[in-house]
């Protein structure tokens, strides 16, 4: 069954969790060419500079039509902000509207943002309900399974989410104090799936199609997240729908995994390019994104191609030493140059 969140209908139930740093829009993109991807959802986006409209912010919330179904992540602790924050996704013709309330990083949560708010329920709920009465989209909440092993109240809170307007929430199956230490608690998704009517989505530990597949037939959840398994393996969604479907999951070409991070780095580059032109859904925006100089452009390039190997890398024959290789590469032609060496003699 392809599941619904509010007027939004997922063609797969298998959806690219968010992540900050590595869900962009080039790397969104080539996921969802390679097919199963439901739904994918945005880098976390802060409210704050998008009221604000802070240059750069706004990068962090741009899509492309192909990405479509597309949400947009945000974080804050401020109702109205939050609620302000929502028109403006909404404005920029985002499909969905996702609050962060899983963000375990210091950081974002002492501005009561981020999972601090599972701290206090009647609070997260208010944010909730001015963000619902503010926009048409649906609103849905991804959050942990509590603060600390003292105080998991996920099937709690999704209850409250539920009741204050919330079209879906997403449950990663971990505290805060985890981080991601231990394993997510499936059999707790699985409870605070059965205690509301709007759909959940778990999220934690799906690295092999199998394991998707098993849990969907399993937790009764209406779809499931795939984070880390999805920065190893961008075919993942498509080999968990191929396996769902009784079929072999696909194999991947050595050749293709190489092309995929020749592609990244194209449309990375071609990214800098359409923000001179104007083509993005963006509106008038975070802090550290990439500096508009043509060297600074690089070597944004290059730090994004080196968060993407540290994940990409690990399990591939020789992936060690293609990380290494990756880390100190200097410019982009070099990139592209060991890259195809690797992936065409490996
Ligand atoms: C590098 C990284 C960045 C993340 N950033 C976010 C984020 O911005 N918002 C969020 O809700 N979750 C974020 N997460 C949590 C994931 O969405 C997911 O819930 C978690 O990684 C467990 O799923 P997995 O085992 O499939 O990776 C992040 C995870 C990772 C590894």
């Amino acid at each position: 069954m392809t599941p619904r969140i509010g007027t939004v209908s997922l063609h797969s139930p298998v959806v690219m969790a968010p992540m900050a740093g590595m869900t962009d829009t080039a790397f969104r993109r080539l996921v969802k060419r390679q097919g199963g991807c439901g739904l994918v959802v945005t880098e976390m986006v802060s409210s704050e500079g998008l009221v604000r409209g802070i240059d750069r912010t706004l990068e962090y919330a741009e899509y492309t039509e192909e990405e479509r179904p597309v949400s947009i992540q945000i974080f804050g602790g401020d109702p109205s902000k939050m609620a302000d924050a929502a028109q403006i996704v909404e404005g920029m013709g985002a499909d969905i509207v996702d609050i962060n309330m899983g963000c375990p990083v210091p950081k974002i949560a002492k501005h009561h943002a981020g999972c601090s708010l599972m701290r206090e329920p009647s609070h997260a709920a208010s944010i909730i309900s001015a963000m619902a009465k503010a926009v048409k989209i649906p609103v849905t909440v991804k959050m942990r399974a509590g603060w600390n092993e003292h105080d998991i109240n996920a099937p709690l809170l999704a209850r409250m989410a539920q009741d204050a307007g919330a079209a879906a929430v997403a449950v990663h199956g971990r505290t805060a104090a985890q981080s991601y230490s231990g394993e997510s608690d499936w059999s707790l998704i699985a409870h605070v799936a059965a205690g509301v009517s709007i759909p959940v989505f778990g999220s934690g530990d799906c690295v092999e199609p199998a394991q998707i597949v098993a849990r969907l037939r399993e937790s009764s959840v209406a779809g499931v997240l795939v984070g880390r398994g999805a920065l190893r393996n961008p075919w993942i969604f498509q080999q968990a729908t191929d396996a769902a479907m009784g079929r072999v999951p696909r194999t991947v070409p050595i050749e293709a995994r190489g092309q995929f991070l020749l592609d990244y780095m194209d449309l990375l580059i071609d990214e800098r390019v359409s923000e001179a032109t104007g083509f993005r859904h963006t509106a008038p925006g975070q802090s550290d994104g990439p500096p508009p100089e043509a060297r600074g452009r690089e070597r944004w390039v290059i730090n994004k191609l080196r968060a993407l190997g540290s994940w990409y890398t690990k399990g591939l024959d020789g992936g060690a030493q293609l990380r290494v290789s990756i880390n100190s590469a200097k410019s982009i032609p070099e990139l592209r140059d060991l890259i195809t060496k690797f992936f065409v003699s490996s």
